[in-house]
């Protein structure tokens, strides 16, 4: 049959189908308009009234693309492959994960109800899955030959050499509706949307995602210029540019204590004494002007303190070392693409900053400063970093209401390589003026934030990406005194104890004397 003919039958049966269809699809009419609608719009053409907030947007289902398929490039998913991506939800986007909310039959009558916005799927049928062969073992030399083969496809020109989305390529990319879009972060496979899995990646690989500029390698295949194994090995090399585990997220930052000075370089090894301390951030969406699509999305901490300095080194991933003219064009389409607007001209470049904030004094009890900026009760004290102006301290007591700090003793180096920026803060323990400034101390947990800009995707101002409170605790120094033996520590223990009990009955002794 000739295209024309398979489309003019097709026609026919959508139309003798279309009744009965109605009916099946009438369930998953109510679910949709009631749960995805906002995103993806009554009619499915991707527009609901939140969309413009986001980045990459929500899909259109009229046009029959999808990206994570187990299809052929250009295929249509298969139903399986709807029910996965609904109940998983895309990682790293706005699309949330259903398993928990609906029962399998909802699900079924929702994938029912989106097939039915495009007249692809009765055209043309359901589509066949691909094979997937085993994946073979990865050892160490199987991973080189992934790491030959990304360099020889040139994955690299947009995902960049060590994989953190910054390829000479990224700043041009765009999906098949024109949004900017990005070439993803293969350091981070938490935020795959298809999954972070080697067999996750190997499918991504083999079907491409339709609609983005992430293209099928299935052809290499086909035409013999690699094996079916060769890809397994280079879907295993990706994985491995990811830590093994997501980051643990955890309240306290331990910062070690060093005996002789703190480090001030990046690269310095005494940073491996300690491990690194992830913080995730959001856009911050509470005051105006919000933002939906913050380019930074978590920070790498590790503190170290030798009992005078305190030093801080924060790691995260930025595509781009703003201000760079070659992102500039990327900054106008993310300004069109993601409402409102941000505040600055998109025409002028602006730089990548990191402000992390403190209470200008430690608390006495659980009372923290408001986590943005602070207000006129309770003001914060700010160490500001930006790449066109080094480091300096602000104070602040308000989102908006930021003053530089004169003086102080705050210093900092930074560096942009690969993908990541790496800034070390280091300043004397003790502060120089305490009436703004906070002096720190060692043995107590001190509320620590962080707020991060990408000058790049047009953040300046409220338009950032922001923390919840954490806390920092400078170690104790190990005590000088010789060594103790447990059951000297025992006994001092239970002496203190006794020493408490003693005190207590002695205040009830007082106490009832008194009455
Ligand atoms: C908060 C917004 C939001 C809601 C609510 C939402 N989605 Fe999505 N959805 C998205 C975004 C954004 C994408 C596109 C992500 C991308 O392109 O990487 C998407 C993509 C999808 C896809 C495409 C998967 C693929 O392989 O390309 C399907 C299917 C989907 N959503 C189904 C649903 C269904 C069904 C519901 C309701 C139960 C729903 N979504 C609710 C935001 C949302
Ligand atoms: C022309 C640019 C381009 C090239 C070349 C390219 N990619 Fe991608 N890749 C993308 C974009 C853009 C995305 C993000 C798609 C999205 O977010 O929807 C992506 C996404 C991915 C993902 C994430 C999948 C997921 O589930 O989110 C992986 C893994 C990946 N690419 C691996 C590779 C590998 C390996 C190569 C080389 C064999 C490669 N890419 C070549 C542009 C490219």
């Amino acid at each position: 049959m000739t295209r024309a003919a398979t489309i003019a039958f097709g026609l026919a049966l959508w139309w003798i189908a279309t009744p009965a269809l109605a009916q099946d699809t009438e369930r998953g009419r109510e679910l949709y308009d009631r749960w995805c609608a906002e995103c993806h719009g009554t009619d499915g053409a991707g527009e609901g009234s939140a969309a413009a907030y986001m980045m990459p947007r929500p899909r259109d289902f009229t046009t029959g693309l999808y990206q994570i398929r187990t299809t052929a490039n250009g295929e249509l998913p298969t139903d399986a492959d709807l029910v996965r991506v609904i109940e998983d939800g895309m990682p790293g986007t706005a699309m949330p994960g259903w398993e928990s909310k609906f029962s399998d039959d909802e699900v079924r009558d929702l994938v029912a109800y989106i097939k039915d916005f495009s007249d692809f799927f009765e055209l043309f049928g359901a589509p066949e899955p691909l094979e997937f062969g085993d994946r073979p073992g990865a050892d160490a030399e199987a991973l080189a030959e992934g790491r030959r083969l990304y360099e020889q496809i040139e994955c690299w020109k947009c995902h960049g050499d060590r994989g953190r989305g910054d390829g000479p390529s990224a700043p041009t990319l765009q999906d098949d509706l024109d949004f900017p879009i990005r070439a993803a972060d293969l350091s981070e496979n938490w935020n795959f949307n298809g999954g972070g899995r080697v067999q996750d990646i190997y499918r991504r690989l083999r079907t491409g995602m339709d609609g983005t500029p992430m293209p099928s390698f299935s052809d290499l295949i086909d035409s013999g210029f690699m094996t079916d194994e060769q890809m397994w090995y280079l879907a295993a090399y990706v994985r491995s540019l990811s830590p093994p585990e997501r980051p643990r997220v955890r309240d306290v930052i331990a910062a070690r204590r060093v005996e002789g000075r703190v480090p001030a370089a990046a690269d310095d090894s005494a940073w491996n004494a300690v491990p690194p301390y992830y913080v995730p951030l959001v856009g911050q969406i509470i005051e105006q002007p919000r933002w939906f699509a913050p380019g930074v999305d978590g920070l790498y901490i590790r503190a170290l303190h030798d009992g005078a300095t305190l030093a801080l080194r924060v790691t995260w991933h930025d595509p781009s070392q703003s201000p760079d003219p070659d992102w500039l064009e990327w900054q106008g389409w993310v300004a069109e693409t993601v409402q409102p607007a941000p505040e600055a001209e998109p025409t002028a470049l602006l730089p990548d900053r990191l402000v992390v904030q403190f209470p200008t004094a430690i608390p006495t009890g659980r009372e923290r400063p408001y986590f943005l900026m602070g207000d006129s009760r309770r003001p914060v004290y700010l160490w500001e970093w930006s790449s066109d102006a080094g480091a300096h301290e602000a104070w602040a007591s308000g989102l908006g209401t930021r003053a530089p700090l004169d003086g102080g003793d705050l210093s900092a180096a930074a560096e942009w390589e690969a993908g990541a920026w790496t800034v070390v803060f280091q300043r004397p323990l003790a502060a120089a003026d305490t009436a703004t400034t906070l002096s720190f101390r060692s043995g107590v947990a001190i509320p620590i934030a962080f707020f991060a800009w990408d000058g790049s995707n047009g953040e300046s101002g409220a338009q950032m990406a922001v923390s919840s409170w954490y806390s920092i605790y400078l170690e104790e120094p190990t005590p000088k005194t010789v060594y103790v033996s447990p059951v000297l520590a025992m006994l001092v223990t239970a002496g203190l104890g006794v020493l408490v009990v003693w005190r207590a009955q002695r205040r009830e002794v007082e106490g009832s004397s008194q009455q």
